[in-house]
């Protein structure tokens, strides 16, 4: 093969054979297809699509580009979730030790964050003494013991969507269905977990803008989970609005602490058990019942585990910003909606995310919500504050976040959180 055929033949909208996929992600991993000619594919795939053969092909080749975990050694039924990315996206962190705690075993592989969405990683190293990195071992062996691990993927794991995710990010070739749902799965499947649930996140703070598209993008990841015997449902969720009043890194895992005490913002909590529920249910555990978990602190006690077997202290106090701007009300009415995107920036410009890979990311900083859409305001009320261990940061976000929270005099219509089920 050369790999201008292939990419010609995407380009002129004609459909990839099998040996064609298998043969170019495994030469473009072995360095032996050119970034540049990567790109020009990747680019002639956002442009033409692929057909579900394809993407059950390509995801394939990607999955075999590493190794394939074995968690059969896991006496419990192992289930994991991912979420598309959206703003003040905590979830994984009151859930994965929420599932554990019904009786199922988590193996969740997370990521850091790039852009406006974070990272669950960057959210976990804010406790002093977490670490990220497991061996092989140590993560079975936590996986058996506690139920519950969040930790980095391996250099094994799809390294094939390394390379190629890290190309799509500088040119332009993000936002393909095909690539992402492949990219998703291929690392979920090789993960080894034998049940997965999506949480597919639609509005201004996600990667899917319209609903369509996000139904598109289920749809495509419920169909490759299944062809690789993994059990997988979709929850079409909003992301139009952060997520619980918090959107940051250390001041989202204070707020997952809430949550596992059985307090917590409500979207939080409503998420956080409607995810769990699912999970259960794929994992064999209909009966199981979150909600008790989280009120007689079984959830905590695994959270507790969980944290201390990667070195993290659960009871370190938070770090603290020291830079803190509260913005308020200019009138009264009602709080109508809440940019996600605009607080998602804001929250990175404030030093929660990065701009470039190797930066590092700031414990304290993020955005603290003090209202919520359909919440009542009066002029000069608290609506948000804004968190920095640099002062120099504060103007950037301000500027970012200007407008982010509309008010109304009316009442407003607040959208319903879970859109639809898929699977
Ligand atoms: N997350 C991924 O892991 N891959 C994508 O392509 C997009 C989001």
């Amino acid at each position: 093969f050369a790999a201008i055929d292939v990419i010609r033949t995407k380009r002129d909208g004609g459909v990839l054979s099998d040996e064609q996929i298998d043969w170019v992600v495994d030469a473009y991993t072995r360095g032996r297809v050119a970034d540049e000619q990567m790109s020009a594919l990747a680019m002639a795939i956002l442009l033409r699509g692929m057909n579900p053969a394809e993407i059950a092909r390509w995801t394939a080749a990607m999955i075999a580009s590493g190794d394939r975990l074995d968690l059969s050694g896991v006496r419990r039924p192992t289930v994991d979730k991912h979420s598309t990315g959206g703003v003040g996206d905590k979830i994984t962190l009151p859930l994965t030790p929420l599932v554990a705690a019904c009786g199922a075993a988590v193996p969740q592989l997370s990521g850091r964050g790039l852009g406006h969405t974070g990272g669950t990683l960057d959210k976990l190293e804010s406790i002093p003494g977490w670490r990220a990195a497991l061996s092989g071992d140590e993560f079975i062996a936590q996986l058996g013991e506690v139920g519950a691990v969040i930790c980095a993927a391996g250099e094994r794991l799809a390294p094939a969507d390394r390379k190629l995710y890290a190309l799509r990010d500088v040119t332009g070739t993000v936002e393909a269905i095909p690539l992402i749902a492949s990219s998703i799965m291929s690392k979920k499947i090789a993960e080894g977990t034998g049940a997965l649930v999506l949480d597919v996140k639609v509005g201004s703070g996600a990667f899917m803008k319209s609903e369509a598209d996000a139904r598109e993008l289920a749809r495509t990841m419920v169909e490759l989970g299944g062809a690789h015997g993994v059990r997988t449902v979709a929850l079409l969720t909003d992301m139009s609005t952060p997520l619980g009043r918090t959107v940051g890194n250390a001041v989202e895992v204070a707020e997952s602490v809430e949550v596992l005490a059985g307090g917590g913002p409500a979207d939080v909590v409503e998420l956080t058990l409607a995810l769990a529920r699912e999970m259960l249910t794929a994992a064999g555990l209909p009966d199981a019942d979150p909600e008790r978990a989280l009120r007689d602190g079984r959830a905590m006690d695994v959270w507790r585990a969980m944290v201390s077997a990667q070195g993290g202290d659960p009871d370190a106090p938070a770090p603290v910003a020291p830079e803190v701007e509260v913005v308020r009300a200019d009138r009264d009415g009602f709080v109508a909606g809440i940019d996600a995107y605009a607080i998602g920036v804001a929250a990175w410009r404030l030093g929660a995310g990065r701009a470039r890979k190797e930066d590092p990311v700031s414990a304290p900083a993020g955005v603290v919500l003090h209202r919520k859409p359909g919440d009542q305001v009066r002029a000069g009320d608290p609506l948000y504050e804004l968190r920095a261990e640099d002062p120099e940061r504060i103007p950037a976000a301000r500027s970012s976040a200007a407008g982010a929270v509309s008010i109304s005099t009316e009442p407003p219509s607040v959208p319903a959180l879970v859109i639809d089920r898929i699977g």
